[in-house]
């Protein structure tokens, strides 16, 4: 069994997703021993923007030199062969960190993870789990802002077209505020703790 863990936060140490995407890693080694791990931290090595020389590689025509399309394939590969994805998705500026949206890029392949039929849009990447540790500043959950979240609402659309129902977020919010901080990311641990239990 393979698990694909991905990481966007620019914050290094100080990140609160990257503290929930690693817990819930060891969550899924204790629920699946023997797991295999690869982790991709899209911050350290990021991807370039889509263009449509990676487009063109991604559906197998030759691709142009001096673009990491080699990367950009083997990112779609990469997620393919995963039965597990842990993302780990802070909110920045209301959506993804643009490193995360490089990523989502490479996955949505016409042909590969999605393809039109009479019977309209089918998702080719179905029977996946996916677990999306989510970090914000503010709170939007059930708040009168909620609309205001194009983070974690966008990676349900996409991902659920491509196919993935089984989707679980575990979110730390209001992690701006000093004083909610440590209790909202404790509380998003325990939730975690609670899945391998
Ligand atoms: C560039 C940037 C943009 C941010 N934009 C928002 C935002 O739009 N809404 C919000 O609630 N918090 C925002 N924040 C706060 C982050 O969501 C919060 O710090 C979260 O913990 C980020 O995840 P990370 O710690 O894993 O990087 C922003 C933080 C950064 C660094």
């Amino acid at each position: 069994m393979k698990l694909l863990h991905v990481d966007s936060s620019i914050l290094a140490a100080n990140s609160v997703s990257r503290i929930l995407s690693a817990d819930l890693v060891e969550a899924q080694r204790r629920l699946h021993p023997g797991l295999e791990v690869i982790h991709r931290d899209l911050a350290a090595q990021p991807l370039q923007h889509l263009s449509g020389a990676h487009l063109a590689a991604a559906q197998g025509t030759t691709p142009e030199t001096g673009l990491d399309v080699e990367a950009s394939v083997a990112a779609l590969e990469e997620f393919l062969a995963a039965d597990i994805i842990v993302i780990g998705a802070p909110m920045y500026n209301f959506g993804l960190p643009s490193q995360l949206k490089a990523w989502v890029d490479r996955l949505a392949v016409a042909g590969k993870t999605f393809r039109y039929s009479e019977k309209g849009v089918e998702g080719l990447a179905g029977g996946k789990k996916l677990l999306i540790a989510s970090s914000r500043g503010g709170a939007y959950a059930d708040t009168p802002i909620a609309f205001l979240d194009h983070q974690e609402s966008y990676l349900r659309a996409i991902f659920g077209f491509l196919g993935i129902t089984d989707i679980t977020v575990i979110r730390a919010e209001n992690v701006a505020r000093t004083e909610l901080r440590e209790k909202s990311i404790a509380t998003a641990r325990a939730e975690i703790a609670g899945i391998a239990a």
